[in-house]
């Protein structure tokens, strides 16, 4: 999944009254794909600011008349929540003291350093964007607490709300972790069955000698140790919903008293004489592939297509484009809230991790991985370093690749709309691309130098040197 470009439909105001360090700045940031305003002094900053949405203030703090920091004391005195970055002067680490104590985001000192001032940009347009979230309560588009705004996970939601009305059951399936007893219970509370109990059992986790007393209950004196009537959990959700999670490991004997269950609507206790009707909603879930398991005669086929009428596919973590940034958030709040801590912030670099990732294990992996780095964080913030290791890992090895893709579109001339959609931290430095062209010229020639050197128009000592160095 490719990281959103950070880049905001509202312009960067930058207040700088020389006019070539603003340019420079612009071009910089025009180049990062935002778009810029421009102000020579604090007092047009704010006229501009009254009449025009802005994204984020970039402000040198020596300007004439009204001061950056005065601009920013305003700013945060009218309680506005934009972004704030000063520049200060070399050497003058009190003004950027001051400047966090008004409020700002982050200081740059000068002489700029481009990259910084990108990285700057990058990190605070993020967090701001980041706190946005965490304001909004309830973000839209989830659906009972299920979040989910990509176009499979709305079908999903359209399609479980139908099915929720009816008594038929349920088959849900999806991959591990992608949420699907959270599925289950959410379409319990959707029916009008939501009053009454649901009950969840793991079928995994019953021994199989009490599968069947544990479903259906129990007569006293059904066997050695039934000392009493006991109810089954079929009983227990009478009226409500019955989640049997893991269904690929119910026993076959076991199935087919499921499916009798299912088409009678009655159950008869262990050691019952009699039939008792049940008034239950069964929705079954599986990670497994149940027709595998039929060839493999572990499910009973008749079982599988009484469920299989209705089933609910949830999509992999990794199908759900622009999902992973709003679980990140939720997710971030959800533990920061359930472990008291305040979490104001991220580090760039485990956004960027987080967002690269490829999740397996799906959303349990991104929430383990966010429960691990707030009980870690020490500071207000979710740090790179408090990621799990392959995590970090794997998202530096695809910065790596898309990188190296993007750097091949360019040295052969082909800029795809892929290139381009990368993401712009991803992108190589120019002497990378070079080197990258160089050799590809390298190849095409058959490794001849004197052409090679032609070609690329440049000196023949110029191309030694860079095969040298690279
Ligand atoms: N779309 C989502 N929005 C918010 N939280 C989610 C979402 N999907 C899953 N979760 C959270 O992820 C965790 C795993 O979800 P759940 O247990 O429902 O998955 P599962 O498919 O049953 O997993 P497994 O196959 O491992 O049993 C839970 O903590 C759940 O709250
Ligand atoms: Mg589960």
């Amino acid at each position: 999944m490719t990281r959103k470009d950070p880049a905001t439909p509202c312009p960067i105001l930058i207040v700088e009254d020389d006019p070539a360090i603003l340019e420079l700045l612009e071009e910089e940031l025009q180049e990062a794909g935002h778009a810029t305003l421009g102000a020579a002094s604090a007092e047009e900053a704010i006229a501009t600011l009254s009449h025009t949405p802005v994204a984020l203030v970039i402000s040198d703090v020596r300007l004439p008349g009204m001061s950056g920091l005065a601009l920013l004391e305003q700013l945060r005195a009218e309680n506005s929540a934009l972004g704030f970055i000063v520049i200060t002067a070399f050497g003058t680490i009190d003004q950027a003291v001051e400047a966090l104590k008004l409020g700002a985001d982050d200081f740059l000192t000068k002489p700029l350093d481009l990259e910084t001032v990108r990285e700057a940009v990058y990190r605070v347009l993020e967090h701001r964007r980041l706190a946005e979230r965490f304001r909004q309560n309830g973000p839209p588009g989830h659906f009972h607490g299920i979040i989910g705004e990509s176009e499979p996970m709305q079908a999903l939601f359209h399609d479980a709300a139908r099915l929720a009305k009816s008594d038929a059951p349920i088959l849900v399936l999806g991959e591990s972790g992608t949420g699907k007893e959270l599925l289950a219970r959410a379409i319990h509370a959707e029916s009008p069955r939501a009053e009454n109990p649901f009950v969840a059992v793991n079928c995994a986790s019953i021994p199989a000698e009490l599968m069947e007393s544990e479903f259906f209950g129990h007569v006293k004196g059904a066997f050695t140790g039934a000392s009493d009537h006991r109810q089954g959990l079929f009983q227990s959700a009478r009226g409500g919903s019955l989640f049997l999670d893991e269904i690929g490991e119910m026993l076959p004997g076991l199935q087919a008293k499921l499916l009798r269950a299912l088409q009678e609507k009655t159950v008869r206790p262990v050691g019952g004489e009699r039939e008792e009707p049940v008034d239950v909603r069964i929705i079954a879930a599986t990670h497994r592939d149940l027709e595998q398991e039929i060839e493999a005669g572990q499910f009973r086929s008749d079982l599988f297509y009484r469920l299989e009428t209705f089933s609910l596919r949830i999509p992999p973590l990794r199908e759900r484009e622009g999902d992973l940034e709003r679980l990140i958030a939720a997710l971030i709040d959800k533990h920061a809230d359930a472990q008291e801590k305040p979490i104001e912030s991220i580090e760039p670099a485990a956004l960027q991790a987080l967002l690269a990732y490829g999740y397996p294990g799906n959303v349990r992996e991104l929430e383990n991985a966010i429960m691990r780095a707030v009980t870690l964080a020490d500071s207000g913030e979710i740090r790179h370093a408090d990621l799990p290791e392959r995590l970090r890992e794997q998202a530096e090895a695809s910065r790596r690749e898309s990188g190296e893709a993007l750097s091949d579109n360019l040295a052969t001339g082909l800029s795809t709309q892929a290139a381009t959609q990368a993401s712009i931290q991803a992108w190589p430095r120019l002497e990378e691309v070079e080197d990258r062209y160089i050799r590809k010229v390298l190849e095409a020639t058959g490794g001849n130098k004197r052409r090679t050197a032609d070609i690329l128009g440049i000196a023949r000592r110029t191309l030694y040197r860079r095969l040298d160095d690279s």
